[in-house]
C-alpha cells in the first residue's frame, strides 16, 4: 500500500506539540492558597513525654553502631554512634503508657565535654497524634540541666512543624548508662 502524504495539518499539530511539551514539563510549581490544603490556622502545641534511652539490658533499645578508635580515650566519648529506637512514655516509670518512639541517631560531637548531635524523628502512636512525626536535629549537651534542640519539620498533623525540645534528664545510673529524660515539646503547626 502506497504511504499518505502527511497532511498539513497533523504537521502543524506535530510542530505545536514539540514546541508545546518543554514549556509545559517546565511548569512543576503552582502558587496555592494555603486554605486549599487545609492549612488554615497555625496552633501551638505543647507535649510532655519521658524518653528511655536503654543502653545496658537484655533488650537495648540504643546500641553502639560506630566509634572513632578514640572514642574511648576522650572523656566526651567523641567520634561514638549510637542507633536508638528508643520508648516515649508519659509518666517516667518504664512501664507507662507509650506515646510514641524516639528512633534516629545520637553521635559525639564534641571534642571537650558531652555534645551529642542529635538526629531522630519521634514517631507517636496514641492519640490524635498516632502516625505524625516530628523532627528533630539539634545538640544535646546531655550533662547539662536544660538543653534544647529545634524541631525542624513534621509530618502528618505536625506538617510545617517548627518549634523546639527541651530535655532534662530525669534519672541516669552512670553504671549501666540508662536514662530516662523528660521532654518539653513546643511546635507551631496547623
Ligand atoms: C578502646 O576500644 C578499642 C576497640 O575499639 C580497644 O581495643 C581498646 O582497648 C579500648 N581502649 C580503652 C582504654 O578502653
Ligand atoms: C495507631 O495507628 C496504627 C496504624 O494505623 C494502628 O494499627 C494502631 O492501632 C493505632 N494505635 C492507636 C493507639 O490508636
Amino acid at each position: 500500500m502506497a504511504k499518505k502524504p502527511l497532511s498539513t495539518h497533523f504537521l502543524i499539530a506535530i510542530f505545536l506539540l514539540h514546541i508545546l511539551t518543554p514549556i509545559q514539563s517546565q511548569q512543576f510549581s503552582r502558587k496555592l492558597s494555603k486554605n486549599s490544603l487545609g492549612f488554615k490556622k497555625e496552633k501551638l502545641t505543647h507535649l510532655h513525654f519521658y524518653f528511655h534511652d536503654i543502653v545496658t539490658s537484655r533488650h537495648p533499645t540504643a546500641i553502639k553502631v560506630a566509634a572513632a578508635p578514640i572514642a574511648n580515650t576522650t572523656r566526651s566519648l567523641f567520634g561514638l554512634m549510637m542507633m536508638m529506637d528508643d520508648p516515649l512514655t508519659l509518666t517516667p516509670e518504664p512501664r507507662s503508657k507509650i506515646v510514641g518512639r524516639a528512633q534516629g541517631m545520637y553521635a559525639s560531637a564534641d571534642l571537650k565535654e558531652l555534645g551529642f548531635l542529635m538526629v531522630l524523628n519521634y514517631c507517636f502512636t496514641e492519640g490524635k497524634y498516632n502516625g505524625s512525626t516530628l523532627s528533630i536535629l539539634g545538640r544535646n549537651a546531655a550533662l547539662t540541666p536544660v538543653r534544647e534542640m529545634p524541631v525542624v519539620g513534621g509530618s502528618g498533623l505536625f506538617r510545617f512543624a517548627r518549634g523546639y525540645a527541651q530535655a532534662k534528664t530525669h534519672s541516669i545510673d552512670f553504671t549501666t548508662g540508662n536514662a530516662v529524660v523528660e521532654y518539653n515539646v513546643f511546635v507551631l503547626h496547623y
